[in-house]
């Protein structure tokens, strides 16, 4: 068993307290490798904000379960030597079962998701408590969810949303004892979060995707004051991108993403953790396809990976400074 604590890492207990408080949201931004883990270190350190690390089962399986954790406390050695201490939470992103969380837990992890967002109601609630009574003795917190997205989530995919019934929120979290909760109002995974019939065009010619469902968020906050909220699929797809890879040979056709001022307006309320995985695969790809397309003779990986990086840092800064409003936070 290795404690979080022993690593430097933090849970996210005070950083979600604050957060709500103060009127902004952690980032929970994804990582696979190690370009992504020093362009999220880097940017949370020079704009002094929190930062949620998330890894899928999918990073797990593509990375090694084992690198990754040492990564993540190499990443509290980094962000010291870059000159200034930030709060870093390891969090297992989207785990679909007791013992995958267990897993996490006993290799460092500061805290987990249990996705029983799938299940059956009661079945939910039954993993969810299971997963809650393990962590808390280490003192790992939890996210559950309640909802479901549409889009694809790891190998789940669902047609449409399943918005979170407000009603259900304060059974879920008294029965379980969850420190934070995904809600579903809207947001979905991936790059191809809107068809271009969902969305209106605004006087610049510019496609507008439906608001987020606020109302459902108001009536959520009414039953559950204060509660941590969280919201996954996140990106926003800064056209930018989109536009560097299709002229540089990708195919990205219609991808639309959640508005930032959406996700402004959701980090002022009890939203206190934003998932963003899509927009850095975006702002990767755009620079690799770019350096390539420009330079067909380059064959060493750092010159690609090495802009790439730099774009995703420059993301990052931006999500923290102007989007989620955790910048100066740490
Ligand atoms: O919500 C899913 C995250 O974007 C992680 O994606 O399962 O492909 O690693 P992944
Ligand atoms: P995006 O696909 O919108 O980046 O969402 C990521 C996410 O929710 C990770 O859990
Ligand atoms: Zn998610």
């Amino acid at each position: 068993m290795v404690s979080y604590k022993e690593l430097g890492l933090v849970n996210s207990k005070d950083l979600f307290r604050k957060a709500v408080d103060g009127g902004y949201a952690i980032p929970a931004f994804n990582f696979n490798n190690m370009e992504q883990l020093q362009a999220i270190v880097s940017a949370c350190v020079a704009t002094k904000s929190p930062v949620i690390l998330q890894v899928s089962s999918g990073a797990r399986n593509y990375a090694n379960q084992t690198l990754l954790r040492y990564m993540a406390q190499g990443a509290v050695q980094y962000a010291k030597e870059l000159g200034y201490e930030i709060p870093i939470v390891l969090h297992l992103d989207h785990g679909d079962s007791f013992e995958l969380c267990k897993d996490c837990i006993e290799s460092g992890f500061s805290s987990v998701m249990i996705d029983g967002s799938h299940l059956p109601y009661e079945e939910n609630i039954a993993l969810t408590k299971k997963v809650v009574e393990y962590a808390h003795q280490y003192d790992v917190t939890v996210e559950g969810e309640l909802g479901v997205l549409a889009g694809i989530e790891d190998e789940v995919q669902a047609e449409h949303h399943t918005y979170t019934e407000p009603d259900e929120v304060v059974d879920f979290v008294s029965r379980t004892g969850v420190d934070s909760l995904a809600i579903s109002i809207g947001t979905s995974h991936g790059a191809f979060k809107f068809t271009p019939e969902q969305c209106t065009r605004n006087e610049e010619g510019v496609l507008v995707p439906p608001p987020l469902r606020f109302d459902i968020l108001e009536e959520i906050e009414k039953r559950i004051p204060g509660f941590p909220i969280v919201l996954h699929g996140s990106s926003s797809v800064p056209q930018q991108y989109v536009k560097i890879i299709n002229e540089n040979g990708g195919k990205l056709n219609d991808s639309i993403g959640i508005p930032e001022d959406q996700l402004r307006k959701a980090a002022k309320s009890a939203v206190c953790k934003i998932n963003i995985d899509s927009d850095g695969r975006l702002a990767m790809t755009a620079a690799v396809r770019e350096v390539l397309a420009k330079k067909p003779a380059e064959f060493d990986p750092r010159k690609y990976l090495g802009p790439a990086r730099e774009e995703l840092k420059k993301l990052y800064m931006h999500k923290t400074e102007e989007v989620l409003g955790s910048a100066g936070k740490a």
